[in-house]
């Protein structure tokens, strides 16, 4: 399998509820947009800027809370955040949203940060997942995109300005190059969330089993202490 397609195999009922969760959003886009990519790609764009924020806004919260280090997550979440902002801001200049798509778009910002939120309280390490999933969604579609317009099916145009600036392409470039960079984005914050939620559960173990530990020292001590006392 190469780095594009690389999936994360489900390890426990978490990662399975993300990844469900992540099959039905699919299939509903897949329903709703069917092979209209640009149209696609403006309407997941507004919701995929979410996580990143919503994420960074919590850590940041937390840290101001716990007065602790966030250890440069903060940032990388604000930066995925703008990253995907700015895959908007390029797609907007490829397909113009139609008033349904709107209030699509109005009422999914509400129902995901409300949703999403809720989610980073709950279980952190679930809501990274999710968004792993997500970019393995996104790099799929838009692979799909680039198959048709490699194939001619959809017709190729030159590359947005803002685009041509932000990824500092060719001056040439058209809407193929466009879409193998969002979708080489796509792959790394996949890669980042999946890691996140394994340093999350990575986290859990490590103080599962110093917990562990210091239940086992302090009983071997009160057991000395017995042991002693019966001596005297
Ligand atoms: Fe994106
Ligand atoms: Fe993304």
């Amino acid at each position: 399998m190469n780095e594009l397609n690389k999936h994360f195999e489900p390890q426990n009922l978490s990662d399975k509820v993300a990844l469900s969760f992540t099959k039905f959003l699919r299939f509903l886009a897949d329903t709703f947009f069917k092979k209209r990519y640009g149209h696609r790609a403006v309407v997941l764009e507004t919701v995929a800027a979410v996580p990143g924020m919503v994420a960074g806004m919590l850590i940041h919260l937390k840290s101001l809370r716990k007065m602790e280090d966030d250890r440069g997550w903060i940032k990388t979440l604000l930066d995925e955040a703008e990253n995907e902002r700015m895959h908007l801001m390029t797609f907007i200049h490829i397909a113009k949203p139609t008033w349904l798509e709107r209030v699509i778009i109005l009422t999914a910002q509400f129902i995901f940060i409300v949703t999403y939120a809720l989610i980073y309280l709950i279980s952190q390490r679930t809501a990274h997942r999710i968004v792993g999933y997500f970019e393995e969604e996104a790099v799929r579609s838009y692979t799909e995109y680039l198959h048709e317009l490699e194939t001619g099916k959809i017709k190729d145009q030159p590359a947005p300005e803002i685009a041509i600036n932000y990824w500092n392409l060719p001056l040439h470039s058209t809407l193929k190059d466009v879409v193998r960079v969002i979708r080489d984005d796509e792959a790394g914050h996949r890669d980042v969330n999946h890691n996140f939620a394994d340093v999350i559960d990575t986290r859990v173990r490590l103080k599962r089993s110093a917990d562990i530990e210091k239940k086992e020292k302090s009983k071997n001590s009160n057991l000395k202490n017995d042991k002693e006392l019966k001596k005297n």
